[in-house]
């Protein structure tokens, strides 16, 4: 086989490798992992129990996600925190990508091993 042709298989297979390592955004889901799990459960499970309109609704109202949790005082904190604000819309993308109707199901990865609550 010509060196150009090994190089150029040894190249895309890399990169393959880069993609299946990142199939979602791990700052989003680290980030739901830090704020919301301890109310909503994983990120996944999360992500699942609304769909893809849902969480668009929530997240764009403007004060929405304030008066859901309102008489909730660290969910209050949660969606009012600079780390939620700096990473909105990173985590709306990651919720609907992973809603009801997404279709996605995840497997085990360092971050996640299949477990939903
Ligand atoms: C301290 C617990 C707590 C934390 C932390 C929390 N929530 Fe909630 N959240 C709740 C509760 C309880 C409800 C249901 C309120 C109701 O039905 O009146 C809720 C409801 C919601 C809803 C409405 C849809 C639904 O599933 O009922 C959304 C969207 C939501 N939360 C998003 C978030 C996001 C995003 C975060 C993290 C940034 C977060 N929450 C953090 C307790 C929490």
């Amino acid at each position: 086989m010509p060196k150009i042709i090994v190089a150029a298989t040894l190249f895309i297979t890399l990169i393959s490798f880069g993609e299946s390592a990142e199939k979602y955004d791990t700052t989003a889901f680290r980030t739901a992992t830090k704020l919301c799990s301890s109310c909503h459960g994983t990120a996944f499970y999360m992500a699942k129990q609304i769909d893809d309109d849902d969480w668009d609704f929530y997240f764009n109202t403007p004060g929405k996600l304030e008066k859901i949790h309102q008489k909730i005082p660290k969910g209050l904190a949660a969606v009012k925190s600079r780390r939620f604000k700096n990473h909105k819309k990173r985590l709306l993308k990651f919720f609907i990508a992973n809603s009801k109707y997404s279709g996605s199901v995840h497997g085990c990865d360092a971050n996640f091993c299949g477990t939903h609550h």
